[in-house]
């Protein structure tokens, strides 16, 4: 039986992002079999030929493995036609090349997404298209909210992919499993249990090179924003009774439409700071603001952290400690959940710690219980010991499950448009206070451990 055409028209296909995360991510779905007759095209400003793009795409394929000879027939068929994405011929002639059941990448900043998009309203396209759109989606609310308007003009919600690859990683996808298909966890993941929860994602990374993106976005709005929100969404959220795109989507849209800054007070409740020149793991990095193509009078963070309040009767009066930073000695990538004390510990049984906690790490992938048993010795002196497990790797890379979403027409792993702006509307507080410049840029070594007043502090022991 022949297979149906599909074609997955990138937009923005010279950049870095297509290279080192997209491509990758299509060989392995590729590899995987799916998708068994695909047209890739690609489109950027770049004056490209096939053959430069070809081989593009061919070192990218290769980084996630070796090619088999589903991935070599796209490699040798692939195109490469440079276009303005926002000219309404250019789109006309790249919507001409698309055959069959066809998805859209947007892999271009939101205001030229934006842009674009409002070109294609005009041409019109073929039902069924699917439109596949990276973070930031916009750069604030009001800008969330005119792309979503642009975009759900064009196609319908469920069409719209906005992509966070988080939600591909299959350890952020288990604390579903996690939560819900174990019966001790979730009677204790409340107010009355929980003293706090950490999500954070320390990076020994730098800026790699990416500074035309993220010196205009930071931290705040790279990571928090975006990421580590929606892990704080299926971390808080109530039970779905299944796991189709409206249940769990709208489960998360409840949990976050109850999320604000902690006390209403971004002053109190952020951290913004940047590395200064150091040595990551035997690596120098410059400064931030010494790389090449920073604005160092942006005062663009590496590190962000905010103090959240989820206004639910399960989380109330529990804060969610959110912390992004990169160039960071540690690579602290986890959720952490501290229990509370016990409310009472008899007498004669010493050593304890006080907390327990649950851990649930992003790389590597890990699940870990921190607990008071006894060690070597004497048994009512107890010490604090770490269970843990290693998650196997998930089928595809992250953004081979997002892609696989969007060629399958399932939207369970994108972001919901009000979802998206809810996201603005929670860090906006915060990134005011910054603008206004209430709260202080500090500076923390490259290498080092971040800024002395981390409001994760005191941080949960390794
Ligand atoms: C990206 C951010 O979305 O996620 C990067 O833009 C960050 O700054 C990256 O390094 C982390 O994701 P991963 O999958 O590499 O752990």
């Amino acid at each position: 039986e022949d297979a149906v055409p599909q074609t997955l028209l990138l937009l923005g296909a010279s950049g870095d992002l297509a290279a080192r995360l997209l491509l990758p991510g299509l060989g392995r779905l590729l590899a995987s079999g799916a998708l068994p007759d695909l047209r890739l095209i690609g489109s950027g400003m770049h004056d490209w030929g096939d053959e430069r793009w070809r081989r593009r795409v061919a070192d990218s394929f290769a980084t996630a493995g070796p090619s088999g000879p589903r991935e070599t027939e796209v490699v040798r068929s692939t195109r490469y036609l440079a276009a303005d994405v926002t000219s309404e011929e250019d789109l006309r002639r790249l919507l001409a090349a698309c055959q069959g059941q066809t998805v859209i990448f947007f892999a271009l900043p939101p205001e030229i997404t934006g842009r674009a998009a409002a070109v294609l309203a005009r041409i019109g396209l073929p039902p069924g298209t699917r439109l596949m759109v990276e973070k930031p989606f916009g750069t604030d609310l009001a800008s969330a909210r005119s792309l979503n308007d642009i975009l759900t003009r064009l196609v319908p919600e469920e069409q719209v992919h906005r992509i966070d690859h988080f939600l591909g990683k299959s350890t952020v996808v288990n604390i579903i499993g996690l939560r819900f298909a174990n019966r001790i966890f979730e009677p204790v993941l409340n107010s009355s249990h929980v003293a706090c929860v950490d999500i954070v994602f320390d990076e020994s990374l730098g800026l790699e090179g990416r500074a035309g993106y993220y010196d205009s976005a930071g931290a705040l709005v790279d990571m928090v924003q975006s990421h580590l929100l929606q892990i704080l969404a299926l971390m808080a959220m109530d039970a779905p009774p299944t796991l189709d795109a409206q249940d769990l989507r709208g489960h998360k849209a409840q949990v976050l439409r109850a999320t604000r800054v902690w006390d209403d007070d971004p002053v109190r409740w952020s951290r913004r700071a940047r590395y200064t020149a150091g040595e990551v793991h035997g690596r120098r990095l410059p400064a931030y603001a010494d790389e090449p193509g920073t604005d160092a009078t942006r005062g663009t963070e590496t590190l962000a952290e905010v103090v959240l309040a989820v206004d639910t009767w399960r989380w109330a009066g529990v804060p969610f400690r959110l912390r992004a930073g990169k160039a960071l000695a540690g690579r602290r990538k986890e959720a952490i959940i501290t229990f509370r004390p016990p409310p009472r510990v008899p007498t004669g049984l010493t050593g304890y710690d006080q907390f327990d906690r649950l851990r649930i790490g992003f790389g590597p992938d890990q699940l870990g219980l921190d607990i008071n048993i006894n060690g070597p010795g004497n048994p009512l002196d107890l010490d604090q010991v770490h269970l843990s497990a290693d998650f196997g790797p998930g089928e595809l890379p992250p953004y081979g499950e997002v892609l696989r979403g969007a060629f399958d027409g399932d939207p369970t792993l994108s972001v919901r448009g009000d979802t998206a702006e809810d996201c603005w509307r929670i860090v906006e507080p915060v990134l005011d206070v910054w603008r206004a410049g209430e709260v202080p840029l500090r500076e923390y070594p490259a290498g080092g451990r971040g800024p002395d007043d981390s409001l994760l502090t005191p941080a949960p022991s390794p």
